[in-house]
């Protein structure tokens, strides 16, 4: 666990490990595609993700890029790279025009896809034809959820199509201009199964809306309920969290 004091440290440190992250590994062997996530949190993260790697020696900056992977974990059906509001968007903003990544670089489920529930099977044996993921970073939702994995959700839960529950559609309404009447009901999430299997899943959470959730999803017994907390299994969890997050967290002395 890594207490930063706020958003904004939190956001540099995140993204040094993805830096690291996109090194090839030691083996030799290119890294593993990355887990991406979108959402308020990982904002500052992607704007520190940027300048570190604008600050690099343009060499080795072009070498990182061309080695990049990555699969996010999620995009609402019926959203498209043009709409606003789609996660799509928000990663080309966010990442793929200031770095100057290609689609196929930058991969996220289809939301426009015909069939969604067929787009969310190729989506899961397109990770699992790449190997499966690397490091994997993980925003919380309110309601416990990671990705879209919403409660109950087993540990074994596979990228699927799934109706977002209400509370999800409420935490996400503030980023839709038309509000609560235009979030989708469904959305394509990367599967619990999939994240579990990744080689380290880093969780970040900030805020103190977030600090009763987090301290559940660590402290209580894993369970359906809250799907973050199957986490707690994971070999290899790094929980990244600013000093309002964790502050109910019963280990941590801030
Ligand atoms: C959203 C996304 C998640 C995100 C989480 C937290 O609904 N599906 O991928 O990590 O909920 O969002 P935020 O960081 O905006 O609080």
């Amino acid at each position: 666990m890594e207490v930063a004091p706020g958003p904004e440290v939190l956001g540099q440190r995140v993204a040094a490990l993805v830096v690291e992250a996109l090194r090839p590994a030691a083996a030799g062997g290119p890294a593993k595609p990355l887990g991406l996530a979108t959402g308020r949190t990982m904002e500052p993260v992607y704007g520190a993700l940027v300048e570190q790697l604008q600050a690099l020696p343009s060499v080795e900056r072009q070498g990182l890029l061309a080695g990049w992977s990555s699969f996010n974990l999620d995009e609402y059906v019926g959203l498209g790279p043009e709409d606003l509001e789609s996660f799509a968007a928000s990663m080309e903003r966010c990442l793929g025009a200031p770095l100057g990544l290609a689609p196929g670089q930058l991969r996220l489920p289809d939301g426009l896809a015909p069939h969604p529930e067929r787009e969310a099977r190729h989506y899961g044996q397109a990770i699992a034809a790449a190997g499966g993921l690397g490091l994997q970073l993980l925003g919380l939702g309110n309601n416990g959820h990671v990705g879209f994995n919403e409660p109950p959700c087993p540990p074994e839960a596979p990228t699927r199509c799934l109706e977002l529950d209400p509370a999800t559609r409420r935490q996400n309404a503030g980023l839709f201009a038309a509000g609560l009447a235009a979030v989708p009901r469904r959305a394509i999430t990367v599967g619990l199964a999939e994240i579990l299997a990744a080689e380290t899943v880093v969780l970040v959470v900030s805020g103190e809306s977030k600090a009763e959730i987090l301290r559940r999803s660590l402290e209580e017994p894993p369970q359906p309920q809250l799907p973050a907390s199957w986490l707690q299994r994971h070999p290899r969890l790094k929980v990244m969290v600013d000093g309002a997050a964790a502050s109910r967290l019963g280990c941590v002395r801030i």
